[in-house]
């Protein structure tokens, strides 16, 4: 069955005390923590890399839920796994660019995502894909029907980029018919997810939700992640 896990986005805390912030959430009852990291090339923004990863397991032994807005997501793979990384999802859209200009280049699309699967795993992370708000739910089929699947479906609810943008709904068809077609999967949202947006979610199916500005913008951060853990129990 699918548990809810509740990942607080560590974009909207305070990355000069990343530390103390992470285990303050860890102690307001956070499952995992949510690593947005971005390259300025896959999205209009720049935050962390693994260095930083490497710092934060230095004093945590928390999941490390890493959701790699990157253009190359291979390059990533080896110095996560040494940072500390544990979950490692990649965008779907990052390998697929190839085969709109290159149509006879299909095939290496395919393998591409085969090895970095592979790679994802031999490395002993966690496998998980990302599509955007454009991206049909199609697109990732392959990668969970796979002999060598990934182990989660990340469905963006804003475009990827920053925190704090607002919960785009129509996003849920995608959750749904995840949630038909795969019934123990892990499927996150990520994007404008909190109190007034939780309930849509979790009833479409998804278990892994990640909050940042709702959780960090909170007088009661507790309060909240405790909702969003309600709403995904029951
Ligand atoms: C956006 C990131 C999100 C972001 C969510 O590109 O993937 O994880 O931090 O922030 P909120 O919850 O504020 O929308
Ligand atoms: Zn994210």
């Amino acid at each position: 069955g699918v548990t809810p896990k509740i990942a607080p986005s560590m974009l909207s805390s305070d990355f000069a005390n990343l530390a103390s912030e992470s285990h303050r959430m860890l102690n307001l009852g956070a499952d995992w923590l949510h690593m947005d990291i971005m390259d300025g090339h896959f999205v209009p923004n720049l935050t962390i890399g693994a260095p930083v990863i490497e710092s934060l397991r230095k004093h945590t032994k928390a999941y490390l839920d890493c959701h790699l807005m990157v253009t190359n997501p291979l390059d990533y793979v080896e110095p996560l796994a040494k940072a500390g990384a544990s979950g490692f999802t990649f965008h779907v859209e990052t390998s697929k660019s190839w085969s709109f200009y290159f149509l006879l280049l299909w095939f290496f699309w395919i393998d591409d995502w085969k090895e970095l699967i592979q790679k994802i795993k031999s490395h002993g992370m966690r496998p998980g894909v990302a599509l955007k708000p454009g991206t049909p739910i199609e697109e990732v089929y392959p990668l969970v029907e796979a002999d060598n699947p990934v182990e989660m479906v990340l469905v963006m609810t804003v475009e990827p980029g920053f925190g704090g943008q607002k919960f785009m709904p129509e996003m849920m068809d995608k959750v749904r018919i995840l949630r038909m077609k795969f019934p123990s999967l892990d499927i996150e949202v990520d994007g404008g997810l909190g109190p007034s947006t939780i309930d849509v979610a979790a009833s479409a199916g998804a278990n892994c939700i990640v909050a940042g500005s709702s959780v960090f913008g909170a007088p009661e951060p507790a309060q909240v992640i405790s909702l969003l853990r309600n709403s995904v129990e029951k």
